[in-house]
């Protein structure tokens, strides 16, 4: 059995869930305060964000493949007759030989399967933003846990997982838990109230639902395709992370070339009102990347929607405090069924949903 990974002797499956639900809550916050704490006619390009967070999640990966690739392919004759003088990490020729290994396992011939998940992320990216700003940051949260449901049928269909009775049983709680928390939501629609927030009122429920609707529908099959690819095969986690962001980045390009013109230049464009609070929303959105990457290959696509329901209960204590945000009965209702759904859904059952794919990578 191999060893699992840990960090100081905490595996990496729980620090990654763990940081996966803290980060979650941040960006649910985070993002919604960039899109309302200002009037629209000074909101910052999401497309410009989507396409910065493909940017540098694409970096970073890059970096950490670079610096472990001896670990993702063994040495080879070419580098084994180099004499000594060139052992050293940053020599010249060694740094070639590693762009080389690097660029082999980037290009490899598999790499296109990474292109499906790539232009669902950047669909679901861009309709976050869209979700944010239509809806409260805790009515986003809660029904984003549909993805639950996308995420279980994707799985059962494509890695034929198999889910126990109460596991059903617990997709049909999220279900009707989502149902109740949407209905608070039309009520809540007429009664806005926000001294904090420019234009709550400009606020769009049915655009915001749909929207969360056809994210949770491309996050189950992106996720679970990454995790079909990432367990299929050998290749290392950050290879595939690149090769995500990759063939991420033209179809981020595509809204941000369809935009209209502006008189200030295409740079200045694309950055017009992008403050603090919008790089802080791409950086968050970054880390969580990354972690969902480390979840996705540590654990699943399943146990990752746990963690993320965890965060609901920070974000709705921060939306109460920060946001004005109302809470009635309904929504608190709807939001205990979900956490009741989620907790079911993780209880062992005598047929406890089991994958046939185990990461088979380094
Ligand atoms: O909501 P969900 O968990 O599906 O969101 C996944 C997020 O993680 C997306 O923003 C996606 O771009 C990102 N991701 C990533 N690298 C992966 C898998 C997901 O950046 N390998």
């Amino acid at each position: 059995i191999p060893p699992v990974p840990s960090f100081r002797g905490i595996p990496l499956k729980y620090i990654s869930l763990v940081t996966l639900a803290v980060q979650n809550s941040l960006l649910t916050l985070i993002m919604h305060y960039s899109r309302v704490s200002i009037p629209p006619s000074q909101s910052y390009s999401a497309p410009t964000a989507v396409l910065l967070n493909e940017l540098l999640k694409g970096s970073i990966s890059l970096a950490i493949a670079f610096a472990r690739i001896n670990r993702v392919t063994p040495y080879t004759s070419d580098t084994t007759q180099l004499p000594l003088t060139v052992s050293r990490f940053w020599h010249p020729t060694k740094i070639l030989l590693r762009v080389r290994r690097l660029g082999r396992e980037v290009f490899s011939p598999d790499c296109w399967k990474l292109s499906i998940p790539a232009i669902l992320y950047v669909i679901q990216n861009n309709l976050q933003y869209v979700a944010a700003t239509n809806l409260e940051a805790a009515t986003f949260q809660v029904s984003y846990q549909m993805k639950i449901l996308s995420t279980a049928a994707f799985s059962v269909i494509l890695l034929r997982k198999q889910l126990s009775a109460s596991q059903w049983l617990a997709l049909l709680f999220l279900a009707i838990g989502v149902g109740v928390v949407q209905i608070q939501t039309g009520v809540s629609d007429t009664s806005k109230a926000s001294s904090l927030l420019f234009h709550e009122t400009s606020m769009n429920a049915l655009k915001g639902f749909l929207a969360v609707f056809a994210a949770c529908f491309t996050s189950g099959l992106a996720g679970v395709y990454f995790e079909m690819v990432l367990k299929n095969s050998q290749s290392d986690l950050w290879i595939r992370n690149v090769q995500l962001s990759a063939f991420s980045l033209l179809p981020a390009l595509i809204p941000i070339i369809l935009s209209r013109p502006s008189e200030t230049g295409f740079l200045s464009s694309l950055f017009e009102n992008f403050g603090a609070w919008a790089w802080a929303t791409v950086a968050i959105q970054v880390i969580g990347g990354l972690v969902t990457a480390m979840v996705i290959k540590y654990s699943d696509n399943i146990l990752k929607g746990f963690a993320t329901s965890l965060s609901i209960v920070i974000s709705f204590l921060a939306s109460v405090a920060l946001f004005d945000f109302q809470m009635t009965f309904t929504f608190i209702l709807g939001s205990v069924i979900v956490l009741i759904a989620t907790w079911l859904y993780n209880q062992p059952g005598r047929n406890p949903s089991t994958s046939r794919l185990v990461y088979v990578g380094k």
